[in-house]
């Protein structure tokens, strides 16, 4: 088959809609959907990644949106430009290094580590204080995807624990889903880089490990265990996800059910051997897709 029929296959379980999106081996996300209905809520997990897959991309007019660590660019450039050129300046230097081609993984690391390092070095050094961190989340430039809300509350209403698996700031998604929502909801559980606070709520360190792109498995959440371990039930996973290094979020889970991986591609469509990789690694490839209508059908077929 051509990418364009594969692109058009949909599973009978599932009517995706208009969007745009690749399924390359319709039969065995038939099978997987299948097992998942059967198993229903009950035995569902859905981890995602934050940025750039509950939150948008772009704007309508196709300007890039902020990520969780881009808040602290927008905003410290406004307030003090030096430091704020500082973020700008790694964003610049490291974000083509994270998806260049031409870069093995192994290659990529070392700089990932740099990058997430020194902007959190940053943060550090400027103590800067809960309160001004929650007022930076309010004027970024942080979108959710249209129908993020609900979802995250259908997963609430039916008991589904949503493992938010983020490389970002998990603060930043805490504050955000607190605005955004008035709570956070019960079922939520982070797995993120965690800013700490001294007494004077400044911030003074970071969790470890240091969460980057490329170390989103096992290695960092061992220490995840016991949370793995309450949900050993949940052998069902949808796996939300925008990038390569999202595929291996569910290898904490205790079981042998299926995951459906679903990714964000926000790439170029000229791109074909970016979104031929996208097909290879995940089930159901969604191309410029600002919604969450598809992890949400996937949901209430399971219900
Ligand atoms: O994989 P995940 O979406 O959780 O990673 C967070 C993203 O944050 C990375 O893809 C990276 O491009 C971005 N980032 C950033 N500024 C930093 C560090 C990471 O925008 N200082």
């Amino acid at each position: 088959t051509t990418q364009e029929d594969r692109c058009r296959a949909s599973p009978d379980e599932l009517a995706f809609g208009t969007g745009k999106h690749c399924v390359s081996d319709p039969t065995t996300v038939a099978a997987k959907l299948r097992k998942m209905v059967v198993g229903g809520a009950g035995k569902t997990v859905v981890i995602s990644d934050f940025d750039y897959t509950l939150s948008r991309f772009a704007n309508g007019s196709g300007e890039r949106l902020s990520t969780t660590h881009g808040v602290f660019d927008d905003n410290v450039m406004r307030l003090k430009p030096e430091l704020g050129q500082k973020f700008v300046d790694l964003k610049n230097k490291y974000y083509p290094i994270e998806f260049c081609p031409k870069l093995t993984m192994e290659e990529k690391i070392p700089h990932m580590e740099k990058w997430w390092g020194t902007s959190h070095s940053l943060i550090v050094n400027e103590k800067f204080s809960k309160h001004t961190i929650q007022d930076f989340v309010r004027q970024s430039r942080i979108v959710f995807k249209d129908g993020a809300e609900d979802f995250i509350q259908s997963l609430d209403a039916h008991n589904i624990p949503l493992v938010i698996f983020s490389a970002g700031i998990g603060n930043i998604i805490e504050y955000f889903l607190e605005q955004k929502l008035g709570a956070i909801p019960r079922n939520t559980h982070f797995i993120s880089n965690m800013i700490l606070f001294d007494e004077d709520e400044k911030a003074c360190a970071f969790s470890e490990p240091l969460i980057h792109t490329f170390c989103k498995n096992s290695s960092v959440i061992q220490k995840e265990a016991p949370f793995f371990h309450e949900i050993n039930g949940r052998v069902n996973v949808i796996l939300l996800g925008d990038s390569m290094g999202d595929i291996h979020m569910d290898v904490g889970v205790e079981r042998d059910g299926p995951t459906l991986k679903v990714g964000y591609y926000n790439g170029s469509l000229d791109d074909t051997a970016a979104l031929q990789h996208y097909e290879e690694v995940y089930d159901i490839v969604l191309i410029h897709d600002p919604t969450l209508n598809v992890a949400q059908k996937i949901v209430d077929v399971i219900n």
